[in-house]
């Protein structure tokens, strides 16, 4: 493991940032500071940049693909043997609840173990074309990836992007978020350890306005992938049309659960309740809207009352329904929507509680449910990203529709009804990414597809979906008569 404030991994080396600064980490659970990380900025992207650039020309390049499955194979399997270990740092880092770092870590292993066994098998097309010739169409790798990953899901994040990335034979630099990087440091470790031959994956910490825009306006960087908010997600793509690379951006969402009358209610209220306080509600396919159809909206809520009032908000090692918020500013963001909530007199149906290990300097808030919500508040059409679930009421199917696509956001939406062709009908209609019908949860299926539309992004990562957008095609005209 690097030591502390040498947190930059360029050309398989741990080293400090060039001006040798270095930025506190703080604990989300009791707000102390406990390490520091390398505070890296253009200096140390540049290095970073020149030792992906020169790895593709290296061992990477005329690789096997089934050579560079092995090696994913061996990180896939060192994160497993290295589990407990991550999900500690991950819980401590972003004060998740361990069990959900437990699971994050897994999907990071799965990701690893998904793209691996897809580095050899990344096809090509043979065209039909005119008589005397062979057109072939050839999957080749994007060259320097710049990832930048946000502090919500930090080790599954590296999987999501780092994975897909490396399997197309794709060089990479990294840049984690400044609020959670612990994982991605001892991932990347690990990715060395695995046998990634030096450069192949740098990885620089710093903040998002000097690290971030530094690698995201590079000249030298041929693909950019960016997960955070909208704001920023409009200066990557305003850095990738001057440099005329691609970007894949996946930028949050205000997804809609719509339930209709005729749905599993027991099942619905469970998921719907378990979806907005996972990771505190810090989750972009969080369903953080509610829509009920009128004649269950008192038969559901009470459901949901119910559920939200037994959530439980603690430390991570309590290992509760919900932990703290990643920073103060997150905190006071999420606050900041439920008093103006309040303000504007939208009834708090129900509220979760703190547990005893919530320590007042932790950046805990409570898990709400505010209803009937206007479809014009705020509250249903920002992201508030935090445990806020606004319930809207609803006549019948246009209407819910009307709704669910009625916010500026596009990434999920979950469907609860037992009608078979009203799922398909109602699925089709909506102007989301993702549709889950009578289950719900992005973050689980690496295999999926994800990505949004609108405001929510554009690109898509996970699944073999992801390999097209991590490779660029080439398509080769043989004359032979
Ligand atoms: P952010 O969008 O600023 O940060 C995400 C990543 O982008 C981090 O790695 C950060 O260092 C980097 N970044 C920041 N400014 C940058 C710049 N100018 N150039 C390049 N990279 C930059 O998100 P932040 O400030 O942490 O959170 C603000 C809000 O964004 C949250 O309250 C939430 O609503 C939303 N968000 C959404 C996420 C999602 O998964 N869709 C994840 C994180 C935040
Ligand atoms: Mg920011």
């Amino acid at each position: 493991m690097p030591l502390e404030a040498q947190t930059l991994f360029i050309d398989g080396a741990w080293t400090s940032a060039a001006s040798a600064a270095a930025l506190d980490v703080r604990s989300p659970t009791d707000g102390e500071t406990f390490t520091a990380i390398s505070r890296g900025d253009s200096a140390d992207i540049e290095r970073a940049v020149d030792a992906a650039r020169r790895a593709l020309q290296g061992a990477w390049a005329t690789m096997a693909g089934f050579e560079r499955g092995r090696i994913m194979t061996n990180l896939s399997n060192l994160i497993l043997a290295n589990a407990e270990e991550i999900a500690q740092i991950e819980a401590r880092d972003t004060g998740k609840p361990i069990t959900q770092a437990r699971t994050d870590i897994r999907a990071t292993a799965r990701y690893f173990e998904f793209y691996a066994g897809a580095a050899d098998k990344i096809l090509g097309d043979v065209l039909p074309f005119l008589d005397g010739y062979q057109v072939t169409v050839q999957r080749e790798p994007r060259g320097v990836c710049g990832l930048i990953i946000p502090w919500n899901y930090p080790a599954s994040m590296f999987g999501r992007t780092v994975a897909p990335a490396l399997a197309t034979g794709n060089t990479v630099v990294l840049k984690p978020a400044e609020d959670a990087s612990m994982s991605c440091i001892r991932l990347a470790a690990l990715a060395h350890e695995a046998g990634l031959p030096a450069g192949v994956l740098n990885l620089v910490t710093g903040l998002g306005e000097e690290a971030g825009a530094a690698l995201s306006q590079h000249p030298d960087v041929d693909f950019l992938s960016f997960t955070g908010s909208p704001e920023v997600g409009t200066l990557i793509q305003t850095a990738a049309a001057r440099n005329h690379v691609p970007c894949v951006l996946e930028l949050g969402g205000k997804s809609p659960q719509i339930v209709f009358d005729d749905a599993d209610f027991e099942h619905a209220a469970q998921t719907i309740i378990g979806v907005i306080t996972q990771n505190a509600g810090q989750t972009c396919s969080a369903g953080s809207r509610v829509l009920i159809q009128r004649s269950a909206y008192d038969r559901f809520i009470a459901m949901l009352k119910e559920r939200m009032s037994a959530v439980r908000v603690g430390a991570p090692a309590a290992d509760l329904q919900c932990g703290p918020v990643i920073n103060s500013t997150q905190a006071k963001k999420v606050q900041g929507f439920l008093d103006r909530a309040r303000a504007d007199g939208i009834e708090v149906i129900a509220q979760g509680a703190l547990d005893g290990s919530a320590v007042k300097t932790g950046y805990f808030v409570l898990p709400t449910l505010f209803g009937p919500v206007p479809t014009t508040h705020e509250l249903a059409q920002e992201e508030v990203f935090g445990p806020v679930l606004a319930a809207i009421p609803f006549e019948d199917e246009a209407e819910a529709i009307r709704i669910a696509n009625g916010t500026a956001y596009g990434l999920v939406a979950g469907l609860w009804t037992e009608n078979g062709a009203r799922q398909m009908r109602v699925a089709k209609k909506l102007r989301v990414g993702q549709v889950f019908i009578n289950n719900y949860g992005a973050g689980g299926g690496i295999e999926l597809p994800f990505g949004g539309v609108k405001r929510s992004g554009h690109g898509r990562e996970k699944g073999l979906e992801a390999l097209k957008e991590y490779t660029v095609a080439k398509t080769i005209v043989l004359r032979h008569d």
